[in-house]
């Protein structure tokens, strides 16, 4: 599908307002692309109010929601070793009420849920105000509000 910015939030704002959880969105694409404002729009949606900072540097960032949901944004971009990971608390993540939100979750292949979405965006040629947005499902994990139409990937 082809989204603008406006439809692409409106789009996160569902996710994270109605989303099952635990769930895992891994974010692809370049610089650019969009993963940061999805994983934002999904964090503004599960109820989040302050500022949302970009995990660039800090990898993690964990937010309190509503009604008990826990929003997880990492950017692994500078993820330099699979041990790094770890120190992130990377194997407690995707239980309880967590919406986990992860830009270059390629970063950690091999170490990747077993259930997630995967949510690839890039910028059609000409077009720099509209992203194509692919959804895969891997695995069994929860219904992605608003997306019924899915691919699979093995
Ligand atoms: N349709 C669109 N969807 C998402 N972002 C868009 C769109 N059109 C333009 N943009 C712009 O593209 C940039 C995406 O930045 P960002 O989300 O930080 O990218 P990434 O995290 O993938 O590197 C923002 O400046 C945003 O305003
Ligand atoms: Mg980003």
């Amino acid at each position: 599908m082809i989204l603008t910015e406006e439809e692409l939030i409106q789009w996160g704002h569902r996710i994270g307002a109605e989303v099952e959880t635990p769930v895992f969105l891994g974010l692809r694409g370049p610089l650019g692309a969009g993963k940061s404002v999805l994983a934002r729009a999904v964090a503004r949606g599960a109820g989040i109010a302050g500022p949302l900072p970009s995990p660039t540097f800090n990898l993690l960032f964990r937010y309190e929601g509503e009604g008990g949901v826990e929003v997880v944004h990492l950017d692994l971009y500078r993820l330099r070793q699979p041990e790094e990971l770890w120190e992130l608390g990377w194997e407690e993540l995707g239980v309880g009420q967590e919406i986990v939100l992860v830009e270059w979750p390629e970063r950690a292949a091999g170490h990747l849920p077993e259930d997630r979405w995967d949510i690839e965006l890039s910028v059609p040629r000409g077009e720099p105000s509209v992203r194509v947005v692919e959804v895969h499902r891997v695995g069994a994990p929860p219904h992605l509000p608003g997306f019924p139409v899915s691919l699979e990937r093995s």
